[in-house]
């Protein structure tokens, strides 16, 4: 039974799916993982994990009976696989729908982790529902702070409880922190009042073009994905890179 996790974020651009792909790489070392990208219109993941040019099947695909359960799937590796997302929608689906899905592939994997959009449209909020825990990313500025704080908020309106939502504050650069040019750690995690799953150094070789994908992450980036991933298989791992 796979444990399903939704990441989300209030801004746009603070890498959603870099974390997505780079945790699914680093668990993917023992576990079975599913990346759904939930970005309708504006996939990404296919070109992180270098299979674009495969795509031909997406998840809607399966939801409306166009494309059996295996047949969606690209493998980026022996164990990590992905279901692309539609670039259009020709029928809207409902959280029951998207639940379905989710239980078609339950059993098939360990980890499911859904990239979903920026901000909280219709389907951001079904991915929310449909998740096990929630992941919020933010960089260490104030107006992704506050944008992570106004995810949290919503997440509790809607009646999901605080502890199923995590945080990951991405793209900290120490120097700049100690230069009071960065939020510190401790300010940065205090605004979004959410408890920390982990923190991504600012790294160039998180800056994907085609010929830098995942694969070719610095060492102390692959450090940082590692720790969070034993985190997530509830191991007791230093937060800090
Ligand atoms: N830790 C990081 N260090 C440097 N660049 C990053 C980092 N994380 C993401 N990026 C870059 O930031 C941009 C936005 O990331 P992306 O994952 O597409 O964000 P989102 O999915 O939240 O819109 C991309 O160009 C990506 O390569
Ligand atoms: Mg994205």
């Amino acid at each position: 039974m796979a444990k399903v996790f939704c990441v989300l974020s209030g801004k746009g651009g603070v890498g959603k799916s870099t974390f997505c792909a780079n945790i699914g790489k680093a668990l993917s070392e023992n576990k079975k993982v599913l990346l759904i990208d939930g970005d309708i219109s504006f996939r990404s993941l296919d070109m992180l994990l270098s299979v674009d040019s495969m795509v031909v099947f997406d998840w809607s695909d399966v939801i409306f009976g166009r494309c059996v359960k295996e047949k969606a799937r690209l493998f980026a590796s022996e164990k990590l696989h992905l279901l692309a997302s539609p670039l259009s929608l020709s029928d809207s689906f409902s959280k029951s729908d998207f639940e379905h899905l989710l239980s078609e592939y339950n059993e098939m994997y360990d980890y499911i982790f859904i990239d979903a959009p920026a901000g909280f449209g219709k389907f951001a909020e079904i991915y929310a529902q449909s998740a096990d825990e929630i992941i919020v990313i933010a960089t260490p500025d104030d107006i992704s702070l506050r944008a992570a704080y106004f995810v949290g908020e919503r997440l509790t309106e809607m009646g999901i409880d605080e502890n199923k939502m995590r945080f990951v504050l991405n793209k900290t650069d120490y120097r700049q922190m100690r230069r009071g040019k960065q939020r510190n750690l401790d300010t940065a995690v205090d605004k979004t009042y959410l408890r920390l799953l982990g923190v991504v150094p600012n790294d160039k070789s998180l800056v994907f073009s085609g010929e830098n994908g995942i694969y070719s992450a610095s060492r102390r980036v692959n450090e940082a994905f590692t720790n969070i991933s034993e985190r997530i298989l509830g191991k007791d791992i230093k937060l800090y890179y």
